[in-house]
């Protein structure tokens, strides 16, 4: 994709990730995520089990974005693991391409993921592309905040 807001001549990638974007990826799960964050071997496995869409936003050949769809064939159901953006290049656009491109390589037929209640950026990107709450997991978070569960069937799938 193409982005006017960032700074001029910069260009951002939509693309697969590789267990070569470990060390990147700790960054950015700790700067997205703080008391939530994955520890490395969650991370590894992220980058490397079969059946997870796994891509990076890259600008000026740094990782600055990630997400996971994690595609469970047994239930149907893909579950976006997790999703986030380096602070400095939020509100760019960045997050909406990786969900839309996620979401284009996912062949299964309803897409779930969970949100602290809180996160409103979150709560409105994922709103944005059609997501609508279905359950609430209770205390689920570290400081016991509920996980809103949000489901988005993807139509001319499964
Ligand atoms: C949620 C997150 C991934 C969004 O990434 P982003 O690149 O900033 O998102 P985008 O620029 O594509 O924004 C798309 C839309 O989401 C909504 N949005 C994003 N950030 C927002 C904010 N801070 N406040 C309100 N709405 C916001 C807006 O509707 C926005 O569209 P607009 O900019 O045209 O108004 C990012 O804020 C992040 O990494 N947060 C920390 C990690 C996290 O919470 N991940 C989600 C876990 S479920």
């Amino acid at each position: 994709m193409d982005n006017g807001d960032l700074t001029p001549g910069s260009h951002v990638e939509i693309i697969p990730a590789t267990w070569r974007d470990l060390t990147a990826l700790q960054r950015l799960e700790k700067a997205c995520f703080t008391e939530d964050s994955w520890p490395i071997w969650d991370l590894l496995g992220v980058l490397s089990l079969p059946n997870v869409v796994r891509l990076k936003a890259v600008v000026d050949k740094q990782l600055v974005g990630f997400i996971a769809g994690d595609e469970r064939n047994s239930s149907n159901l893909t579950w976006i693991v997790t999703l986030g953006v380096l602070p400095p290049y939020r509100r760019m656009g960045i997050g909406r391409a990786l969900l839309a491109e996620c979401e284009s390589r996912i062949s299964l037929p309803a897409i779930r993921l969970t949100v602290r209640r809180s996160n409103e950026a979150a709560l409105r990107l994922y709103q944005e592309f059609g997501y609508q709450q279905i359950g609430v997991w209770a205390n689920y978070y570290i400081g016991k905040e509920d996980a809103l569960v949000l489901e988005k069937k993807q139509a001319g799938t499964g």
